[in-house]
């Protein structure tokens, strides 16, 4: 049975900072930050969009292609939670109105969340085929004004449609995954900002990459070359292409050339959004299903990585005409739209963006390109609202 993503959204939210501005207030080359670190831009979330907004505001630039009624399963992968007990899968399931029999939950595992709902939701769909599932990755990365990480923030959503006979790509069977329980980046209970062993967290990665690319490829019985593109987890994009590196290495020129070329089209968008944890990998293989040059049945592999530490390869294979099922235009115009903000006014609305919501204070957005907003709370509840 085919079993794939049917449809992508994504969204972030409508300001950013230049990175050569950021470099300029934290005495930094900006080559630094545009070449050494690979980032152009970083979105930036104010105090009304928050994981499960985004997440909503994610999935609405699909619903209406969708046949809602067949919907059985809606996960929420998220490390940016907006309650400890609560999952933002209920709050997204009553703002896009969908039936009370879907089975309704969040996960966890730092940017490893939306892999791990992707591959809860796959086994679901073989075992229901006329039923579908969305799965949300929203994520708001913030490392703290003037730190090492903080040129590698950003704040967005990206939502899959996983359904049989998928528009976009077809999921193939098996994986390869790998774990340790490590301390490369964590988030305690007590704060909002992140913890990082930055230099180690990088170290883990590749190493991870090598695991769990090179058994797979043993298990598949694949060489590099076989490959049309690789995406990969993008905290920034030096990340990636520090994998990509490792994954060319000895390859002949052709193949050389090809996934570097893939990945070039594949770090557009998240140089431009910054890290999104849950949602990197998959706005990654959005930017590369518009900007490269897939075709059908090309052979496509993923590499997911969460801190703590958790990673897996997998692939899947392109669907003939998976171009009518992307919005390209609209997602430029989501990008196009963004404010570009001033370092002082960034500051500002991060360190806002920090403080605890009071009862009954409203909280007006100005968001003009996504939909949903957090309006604030009252007797201690979250209120959403469409604007
Ligand atoms: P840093 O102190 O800025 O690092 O921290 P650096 O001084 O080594 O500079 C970075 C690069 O810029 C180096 O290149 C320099 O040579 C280069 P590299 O050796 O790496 O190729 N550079 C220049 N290039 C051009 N022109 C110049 C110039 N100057 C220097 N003038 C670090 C960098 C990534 C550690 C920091 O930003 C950080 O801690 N970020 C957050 C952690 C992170 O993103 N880790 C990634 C792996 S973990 C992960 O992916 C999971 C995560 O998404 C969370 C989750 O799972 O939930 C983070």
């Amino acid at each position: 049975m085919k079993v794939g993503i049917d449809q992508i959204g994504y969204f972030t939210p409508n300001k950013y900072v230049d990175m050569v501005d950021l470099a300029h207030a934290r005495n930094q080359d900006p080559n630094k930050f545009l070449i050494g670190i690979g980032q152009s831009k970083m979105s930036v979330a104010d105090a009304t969009q928050d994981a499960v907004s985004m997440g909503i505001n994610a999935t609405l630039r699909y619903l209406n292609k969708i046949n809602k009624s067949k919907v059985g399963l809606l996960i929420f992968g998220t490390e940016s939670s907006v309650d400890q007990s609560k999952s933002g899968s209920l709050f997204v399931k009553s703002a896009l109105k969908l039936d009370p029999s879907v089975r309704a939950f969040e996960v966890k595992e730092a940017c490893f969340g939306l892999t791990a709902g992707l591959m809860i939701a796959q086994d679901f769909v073989r075992l229901h085929p006329d039923q579908t599932a969305i799965v949300i990755g929203s994520d708001i990365a913030r490392y703290g004004l003037k730190t090492a990480g903080e040129v590698t923030q950003g704040a967005g959503s990206v939502s899959l449609l996983i359904s049989s006979n998928p528009r976009i790509l077809e999921l193939n069977e098996g994986h390869s995954a790998y774990s340790e329980d490590i301390n490369d980046f964590w988030r305690p209970n007590n704060s909002k900002l992140a913890k990082v062993d930055g230099k180690y967290s990088t170290q883990v990665y590749l190493d991870f990459f090598k695991h769990t690319f090179n058994d797979y490829k043993e298990q598949k019985n694949l060489e590099t070359k076989d490959f049309a593109a690789i995406v990969y987890h993008l905290p920034f994009t030096k990340m990636g292409l520090k994998a990509n590196r490792i994954a060319i290495e000895g390859e002949d020129e052709e193949t050389n050339a090809r996934l570097m070329d893939s990945f070039t089209a594949a770090k557009e968008l998240n140089a431009n959004v910054g890290n999104i944890y849950t949602g990197s990998l998959y706005l990654s293989l959005l930017s590369l299903l518009e900007n490269g040059d897939l075709k059908a049945g090309d052979l496509t592999g993923l590499f997911s990585y969460g801190s703590g530490a958790m990673a897996e390869f997998y692939s899947a294979n392109v669907v003939e005409g998976y171009e009518k099922q992307i919005d390209k235009a609209g997602d430029e115009a989501l990008l196009a739209k963004r404010k570009k903000l001033s370092v002082d006014e960034y500051e500002r609305i991060f360190s806002e963006a920090l403080e605890d919501p009071k009862n009954d204070v409203e909280l007006v957005s100005d968001e003009d390109s996504g939909k949903y907003y957090f309006a604030g709370i009252k007797d201690d509840i979250r209120q959403y609202q469409a604007k």
